[in-house]
């Protein structure tokens, strides 16, 4: 009998992947090749591994009481915690930039600005 899997797809890499159902969001990003760097590997200590959701309810598990008091209001934006959401269904989730392409990504738009300052 064949395993249902849920369609996870992680923007904006544009990566998708088949997980079953109850997979965390942060499992599903390593089966994907997609990086969303952590390091309380899990235990809500960090709250690094924050994505944004489509939909706030679309195809993942309403939040546990932890999840909860550490994101709060920001559940209504459709944030949850990659390492605790757990999927369920079709997700589009949306990762956290990099922070040394967010870092390059800076300079880039800095130094662009200034050369575009210097010939007006
Ligand atoms: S991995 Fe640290 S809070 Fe999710």
């Amino acid at each position: 009998m064949p395993t249902e899997r849920c369609r996870v797809l992680f923007l904006p890499d544009g990566k998708e992947v088949r997980v079953r159902p109850g997979t965390t969001l942060l499992a599903a990003a390593r089966s994907a090749g997609v990086r969303i760097p952590v390091r309380c590997e899990g235990k809500m200590g960090c709250l690094m591994c924050k994505v944004t959701l489509n939909s706030s309810e679309a195809g993942v598990l309403p939040p546990e009481e932890g999840e909860r008091r550490k994101l709060g209001p920001a559940l209504d934006r459709g944030i949850r915690l990659a390492c605790q959401a757990k999927v369920c269904g079709e997700v589009t989730a949306e990762t956290p930039e990099d922070p040394l392409k967010r870092a390059v990504r800076l300079q880039l738009e800095k130094a662009k600005g200034a050369k575009e300052d210097f010939w007006d």
